[in-house]
């Protein structure tokens, strides 16, 4: 019986992962779940942001789902010693688990373009697979300080960094369009240079047929929302596809629609890319569209279960139709939207 660690986490976090965990017990019924503590929960009960308990858990995780860590600008938790943070315990989850590559999809389903800002022409048919390098670069470069009126920090990438997270995005790119955009700042950063230089020799090293440009991540930001069809598989380093995937989260409509899986070579770890959303948790209105999407990853990237995380994504698609949340212009809540998401699933059963 595969086992699944929940990290419900802060804010909307529990909220949403409860809803992920309620379709993945509907659809995949063999799995068991252990839940733990991370972020800002686990601060409260342990005075630490990744405790040794929750550590431990890992070494027996088929998976990991997470929910979201962190409070509100003001919150106490942002006076602590940085490593005392909850996003600090987020980083260092994915620091213990080994997981460098991010995958953040940004799709707009057939007759969800509505949902969307954009005009419909633009955001029609948008597939683009964002693969963001997760454990290097500016995050978590130890060259780092802050000291009386300056401070710093250091971006940094080895070619076997690079080299790992353009594999992975080579191999996503084969079994779609084959086309790969990395995204860096050549024109100004030395660690872009070799960034570059490294995935266009992976290229032509070990993928010859596939079609790879660059872009810099500045124009990257304006074309990703005004001619997204452009892109099908976009890699590049760690802010950088921090940032461009939140932005992208404008094409679906939402940031609940934006789910991730991060792989490694152990269990992976699967999280909305979304936050704790301090403005609206405990209200029971958070959008669990993108963690239910996560779980859908999950199965499909963590356990080898395609079949049924496709049924989650056509039920999803489906109660995006039917019990749209306040987000993406509707009035369901979270229960409402997900309950909706478990009737899909009993009518693909029937059906
Ligand atoms: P956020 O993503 O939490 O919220 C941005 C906006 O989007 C808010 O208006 C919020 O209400 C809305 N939103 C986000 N998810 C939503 C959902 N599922 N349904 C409906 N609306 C949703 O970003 P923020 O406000 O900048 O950050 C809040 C906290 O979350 C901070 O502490 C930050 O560090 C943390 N954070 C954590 C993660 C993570 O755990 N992976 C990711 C991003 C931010
Ligand atoms: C995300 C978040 C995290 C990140 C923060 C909370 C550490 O923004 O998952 O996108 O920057 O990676
Ligand atoms: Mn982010």
């Amino acid at each position: 019986m595969p086992k699944v660690v929940t990290l419900p986490g802060d804010g909307i976090g529990p909220e949403v992962t409860a809803a992920a965990v309620a379709v993945l017990r509907e659809v995949a019924p063999d799995l068991t779940f252990e839940e733990h503590l991370l972020g800002g929960a686990a601060i409260e009960a342990t005075g630490e942001p990744f405790p040794q308990a929750t550590r431990d858990a890992l070494k027996t995780a088929d998976a990991v789902l997470l929910g979201t860590v962190g409070g509100a600008q003001n919150s106490p938790w942002n006076q602590l010693p940085r490593h005392l943070r909850p996003e600090s315990g987020l980083l260092a989850l994915r620091k213990a688990l080994g997981v460098y590559a991010n995958l953040r999809p940004v799709r707009v389903q057939p007759g969800l373009e509505h949902l969307s800002p954009l005009k419909p022409e633009l955001s029609r048919g948008v597939d683009i697979l964002i693969v963001r390098e997760l454990l290097g670069g500016i995050y978590f470069d130890q060259d780092r300080k802050i000291d009386g009126d300056t401070a710093y920090n250091t971006m940094r990438y080895t070619t076997p960094e690079v080299e790992r997270i353009a594999r992975i995005a080579f191999w996503a790119a084969e079994q779609r369009k084959g086309r790969v955009t990395s995204v860096d700042k050549a024109n100004v950063l030395e660690v872009s240079e070799l960034w570059r230089r490294d995935v266009t020799a992976l290229r032509d090293r070990e993928y010859p047929r596939l079609h790879l440009n660059h872009e810099y991540v500045d124009s990257v930001a304006m074309l990703i929302v005004s001619d997204p069809a452009r892109y099908d598989v976009i890699v590049t380093e760690n802010l950088f596809g921090d940032i461009l995937s939140d932005l992208a989260a404008v094409i679906p409509g939402s940031l609940g629609l934006m789910p991730s899986a991060s792989l490694g070579d152990g269990p992976g770890l699967f999280e909305p890319i979304h936050g704790s959303a301090p403005d609206i948790a405990g209200q029971g209105v958070a959008n669990p569209a993108a963690a239910i999407m996560s779980a859908a990853m999950l199965l499909r990237h963590g356990l080898d279960q395609p079949h049924a995380a496709a049924k989650i994504d056509g039920a999803v698609s489906q109660a995006l139709k039917t019990a749209p949340t306040r987000d993406i212009g509707g009035t369901a809540g979270t229960q409402e939207f997900t309950a909706a998401v478990l009737q899909a699933l009993g009518r693909a059963d029937v059906g």
